[in-house]
């Protein structure tokens, strides 16, 4: 008899980014990250293991995949497999309310429900702690997708990864701010961020600096999410993506992931800014953009960003709740 689970994680925004490993094969990151987990966009997953199967199905938003993402699922299934000694094929069904590849994060909500569901589905059990471990080594991201509100991941030192962590620092009502997702579509092939950060680590002149900016900005976005203190959030979560992107440009051969409308969204929220709107901008590996504003003038934001040529929408959302089972 197959055994599923179904549960839901939404993305999770990088105040302070994770951009480089130290160690590949464990998933480790070289630095800290802080996030935010939103309040809607997200996927949901069922995850059916059944000993009929002979082998990983994979099916997103209706599609039955056969590529690389196939492979991905399937090593990522076996983490667990293995934890539980089961030897079960699954099948996933997974559902993204955003589109894929354009820097939305969609790949940490999509590890995050599908490892929260296979854990539940293999009575591994739901220890954030323990689980965040599991699911770092489908995608770095996806670990913070299963906490709520404001979220900080310690990297470590030891070589096996053990005291790595994540938790809640801050839950979702405690600061309140609108984040507005600018979903900006692109036909471009990219660099993913797992093969982005691992080029930049190796060939950018910055990376050095870069890590060390991040380790100073951890200290103080924390301090400015504990304090509510929304305007110097929003301004280390700017400089963080411009500093992630510096470093990535400066690589060889250099790494551009904005596209000419992420370049005029940024221009749009320069101006919003200096008419007095407080708005912040950030981005993670692709084209889309997130703008950090009071809520209040999200509706003012909105208008502005959705007027661009080639923003396909805005979605306005709030800091939001835990991965969780359907
Ligand atoms: O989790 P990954 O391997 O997709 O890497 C995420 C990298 C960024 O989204 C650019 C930054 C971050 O901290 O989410």
């Amino acid at each position: 008899m197959p055994t599923s689970v179904t549960a839901r994680a939404r993305i999770n925004l990088a105040l302070v980014k994770y951009w480089g490993k130290r160690d590949a094969r464990l998933n480790l990151p070289a630095a800290g990250s802080l996030s935010v987990t939103l309040s809607g966009l997200g996927t949901t997953s069922t995850v059916s293991f059944n000993s009929r199967l002979t082998e990983d199905r994979l099916f997103v938003n209706g599609e039955v995949v056969r590529d690389h993402r196939l492979e991905r699922a399937s090593r990522f299934l076996d983490i667990f497999r293995e934890k539980a000694r089961c030897r079960e094929r699954a099948e996933i069904v997974s559902f993204n309310d955003v589109p894929e590849g354009v820097g939305l994060a969609t790949s940490a909500s999509a590890f995050a429900s599908i490892g929260l569901a296979a854990a539940l589905a293999l009575d591994i059990g739901d220890d954030r702690e323990e689980l965040a471990k599991l699911v770092r080594l489908g995608s770095g991201s996806a670990s913070r997708s299963l906490f709520s509100g404001f979220v900080e991941v310690s990297p470590g030192i030891r070589a096996d990864g053990e005291d790595y962590s994540v938790r809640t620092i801050a839950s979702p009502d405690h600061l309140a701010m609108a984040i507005l997702v600018v979903v900006v579509s692109s036909a471009r092939k990219r660099v993913g961020s797992r093969e982005g950060m691992e080029h930049t680590r190796l060939t950018s002149p910055y990376y050095g600096a870069w890590l060390q900016e991040v380790e100073r900005d951890l200290a103080l976005a924390r301090k400015a999410v504990l304090e509510k203190d929304f305007s110097n959030l929003g301004r280390i979560a700017q400089r963080q993506a411009f500093r992630l992107h510096g470093a990535a440009l400066a690589a060889e051969p250099p790494l551009l992931y904005f596209s000419d409308v992420t370049i005029r969204a940024i221009e749009v929220v320069r101006d919003l800014a200096s008419r007095g709107v407080e708005c912040y901008v950030t981005l993670d590996a692709g084209p889309s953009l997130f703008v950090l504003c009071r809520i209040g003038e999200e509706e003012e934001v909105t208008r502005a960003l959705a007027r661009i040529e080639g923003v396909e929408r805005v979605v306005a959302e709030r800091p939001g709740h835990a991965a969780e089972v359907l």
